[in-house]
C-alpha cells in the first residue's frame, strides 16, 4: 500500500488508466489519491467511482509528495509556473518527448523525476511500462513509481537514452499490431468465415505465439519459424510472399521512422 500523495493532473485515456489500476488493485487509499482536470467533470468521473478527491490544479501541486503528469506533451509549459513554486515534489511524468532535463530547467536542477513511456495496453493493465530515472531519484520514490505502474502492466528499466526506442519498440507498435491482425483477419472474411471468428482467431494466435515465444526466447526466430514449415508446405508460401513484399524489412523502416521522430520531437527547454 502506497502511503504517499500521489496527485494526478490530467485525468484523460492515460491518467485514467493509471487511477483504474491503483484503485481496482487496492494500492492506494483513494483519500491518498488526488486528481484534477482541465474539464473537471472528466476528474469527477473518479470521484464517482473511487471516492478520490478532485480539486484544482494547484491544491493537488501542493498537497501532494508524488505528482504523476498525464496531460498531452503541448500542455505541459501551462503547468511550468505552477509547480516551480513547489520543487520539493517527485514528478513523474508520462509525457512523450518531454526530457528530464526540461525539468530539472524548468522546475530545479534537483528535482526527482521518473520519465515514464507506457502503452496503450496500459489500460487493461497489459501494459509495457518503460521508465528512466533521474540520477538523484530516492530508494524510496523509486519503490513509489514502480508500485504504480506494476499495477498496469510489466515494467522495464532503462537509461533514458533508450526512451525512444522503448517508443518504437512497445509505445507504437500496438498499432502495427492491431492492423497486422485486422489484415489477417480480413481474409478470412474475404473468403466467408464471419467477421468475430477470424477475428478472434488471429487475436489467439497471436497472444499464443507470442507466449510460445516467451517461452523461447533463447532461440533465433528463424528456428521458431522452421517449426512451422516445411519444404513445399503452405506456410513457406507465404514466408516467399513476405520477403517478395519486403514487408518484414518494411515493419522495420516504419519502427526506424518512429524512433527518428520521437528524438526529433524532444524537449529539453
Ligand atoms: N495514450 C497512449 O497510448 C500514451 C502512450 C504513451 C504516453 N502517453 C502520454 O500520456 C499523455 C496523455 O495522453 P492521453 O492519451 O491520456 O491524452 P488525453 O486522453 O487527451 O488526456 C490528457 C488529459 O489532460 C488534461 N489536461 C490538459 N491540460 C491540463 C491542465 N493544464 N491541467 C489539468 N488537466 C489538463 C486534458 O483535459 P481536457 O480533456 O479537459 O482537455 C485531458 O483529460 C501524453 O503526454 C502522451 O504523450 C500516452
Amino acid at each position: 500500500m502506497i502511503s504517499k500523495i500521489i496527485g494526478v493532473i490530467g485525468t484523460g485515456n492515460m491518467g485514467g488508466a493509471i487511477i483504474d489500476g491503483l484503485m481496482s488493485r487496492g494500492i492506494i487509499s483513494p483519500d491518498n489519491l488526488l486528481l484534477t482536470n482541465r474539464d473537471i467533470d472528466k476528474a469527477n468521473m473518479f470521484y464517482d467511482k473511487y471516492k478520490t478527491s478532485v480539486m484544482d490544479a494547484e491544491e493537488v501541486i501542493e498537497r501532494s509528495d508524488i505528482i504523476l503528469i498525464a496531460v498531452k506533451p503541448k500542455d505541459i509549459d501551462s503547468l511550468v509556473p505552477i509547480l516551480a513554486r513547489y520543487n520539493d515534489k517527485v514528478i513523474i511524468s508520462v509525457l512523450a518527448g518531454i526530457t528530464i532535463e526540461y525539468f530539472r530547467n524548468h522546475l530545479d536542477a534537483s528535482i526527482q523525476v521518473a520519465r515514464v513511456m507506457p502503452n496503450i495496453p496500459s489500460t487493461i493493465s497489459k501494459g509495457v511500462i518503460s521508465i528512466s530515472y533521474s540520477e538523484n531519484i530516492s530508494d524510496e520514490s523509486r519503490e513509489v513509481v514502480d508500485t504504480i505502474f506494476s499495477s498496469i502492466g510489466e515494467v522495464y528499466h532503462i537509461e533514458e537514452r533508450m526512451i525512444n526506442i522503448s517508443t518504437g519498440l512497445s509505445g507504437s507498435s500496438p498499432a502495427y499490431m492491431f492492423l497486422i491482425v485486422d489484415a489477417i483477419a480480413k481474409v478470412g472474411i474475404d473468403y466467408g468465415m464471419d467477421r468475430s471468428t477470424a477475428l478472434n482467431m488471429v487475436i489467439d494466435t497471436m497472444i499464443g505465439s507470442a507466449m510460445f515465444m516467451r517461452d523461447y526466447t533463447e532461440i533465433e526466430a528463424d528456428t521458431l519459424v522452421s517449426k512451422v514449415t516445411s519444404p513445399g508446405g503452405t506456410t513457406i508460401e507465404g514466408l516467399r510472399v513476405l520477403d517478395e513484399k519486403n514487408i518484414l524489412s518494411g515493419i522495420s523502416s516504419a519502427i526506424k521512422s518512429v524512433i527518428e521522430k520521437s528524438f526529433s520531437m524532444e524537449r529539453k527547454d
